[in-house]
């Protein structure tokens, strides 16, 4: 038989990291016990105003072939929602609706990167994002985020990677799995170097709604000459309790969203049309579930930091944003790979290796707060203190 395409030996083909392990564990053992901070999503229920909008629009017969470029109402809302609160100027003609972020950074890239093109990723970084890059031929140039500042731009790295193959940055913001957010300092001092470089940005803006603590969340498509060049990505996903919906967006120039819709009606010819109009509920709608989740999300992380940073060999800085805690283990002076397995293994608390997300990473774990209920992280706490005061720090 024929072997499979080549770019399959590529990222794409490296394993989901401890979620896996996790199963295994879970496959062999029926009864433990494994509480789950691996994987990134929210716990909560779609809040119900949303499904019901979706089920009204099931009864009333939307189940036909709609929009390619995405219903044009969710479009519309979305634009002024940009337009308001993002302060891009966008109208409803640079809008796609896509299955999820996924789908528009996939297309994004496909319309951009050629074979050998350089895409700048920042480390720690959501390894997806560098499968995209890698199956489309395009090479991934990681610039590793300042550890000693847990994890803020470096600008002086970044200028030192720039060669005449650079074609883009992908930027990630809010920050999976460091919980940061960029200032406006940074990402002026980016602006400064796409445009000094003449570089195109793919802005992943996936947690700008789980944001804590009154933090700003700024797109760089806002500062001045960057629209222009920016693709920005989102979706209900993480802010909405949407990860199963599977509705995300683009927001870029006309000429950049045609391209991708020429992707995208090729590949799903457009996302579930009902999903759409629950979408569409979600952002026209009362925004007090969204605070409502954050509040709840808030209450998490600050239970999780205190006790991390209660316990021996273990240093955890607050994410201002997302849904995780990446907490430096590296006083334990343990790979963070073996870590996380021992962890699991022993405690059955399932958390990722920070070096999942690059070199950058190693030393940390990454813990999501948000997939779990407050008693549930609790009882995760007490299992990975008993186990870390039960072994000796070196
Ligand atoms: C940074 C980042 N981008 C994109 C995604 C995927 O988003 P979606 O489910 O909307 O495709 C995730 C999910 O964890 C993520 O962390």
């Amino acid at each position: 038989m024929k072997s499979s395409a080549k770019r399959m030996l590529s990222q794409a083909s490296k394993s989901f990291g401890m979620y896996e392990a996790a199963a295994k564990l879970q496959a062999e053992n029926n009864d433990a016990d494994i509480i789950h901070l691996e994987v990134g999503r929210p716990s909560f229920d779609t809040p119900t105003h949303i499904k019901e909008a979706a089920k009204t629009a099931l009864d009333n017969g939307v189940v036909h072939y709609g929009d390619l470029s995405g219903s044009l109402p969710l479009r519309e809302a979305l634009a002024a929602r940009y337009r308001q609160s993002n302060r891009v100027d966008v109208g409803a003609n640079e809008i796609l609706i896509t299955n999820g972020v996924t789908q528009a950074a996939f297309s994004a890239l496909m319309t951009q990167i050629d074979e050998g093109d350089e895409v700048i990723v920042f480390e720690p970084y959501y390894s997806q994002h560098n499968s995209k890059i890698e199956l489309l031929g395009g090479k991934v140039v990681t610039v590793a985020l300042d550890r000693n500042r847990h994890f803020r731009l470096d600008p002086e790295a970044l200028e030192k990677a720039i060669t005449t193959a650079s074609k883009m940055i992908l930027l990630v913001n809010p920050v999976n799995p460091v919980g940061t957010i960029y200032s406006r300092e940074e990402l002026m001092e980016l602006r400064a170097i796409v445009l000094k470089h003449d570089l195109l940005v793919l802005a992943d803006e996936v947690y700008e709604f789980n944001i804590y603590d009154g933090n700003q969340h700024i797109s760089i498509a806002s500062l001045p000459d960057m629209k222009e060049r920016t693709i920005t990505v989102s979706a209900f996903t993480k802010g909405y309790a949407m990860d199963g919906w599977r509705i995300g967006y683009a927001a870029a120039p006309e000429n950049i969203i045609s391209q991708m819709r020429k992707i995208t009606m090729n590949d799903t010819t457009h996302p579930c049309v009902f999903a759409q109009e629950g979408a569409l509920a979600a952002v026209t709608g009362s925004q007090a579930c969204v605070a409502e989740m954050v509040t709840e999300d808030r209450r998490r992380r600050d239970l999780i930091v205190e006790r991390l940073n209660n316990m021996p060999g273990v240093q955890c800085a607050h994410p201002q944003a997302t849904l995780y805690a990446f907490p430096d283990f590296s006083a334990w002076g343990i790979q963070s790979d073996k870590l996380a397995h021992d962890l699991l293994n022993e405690t059955h608390v399932a958390i990722e290796s920070g070096a999942f997300y690059g070199n950058a990473g190693e030393g940390h774990l990454r813990m999501c707060f948000g997939s779990q209920v407050y008693d549930r992280l609790e009882e995760a706490m007490d299992r990975i203190e008993q186990y870390l005061k039960s072994q000796t720090l070196p």
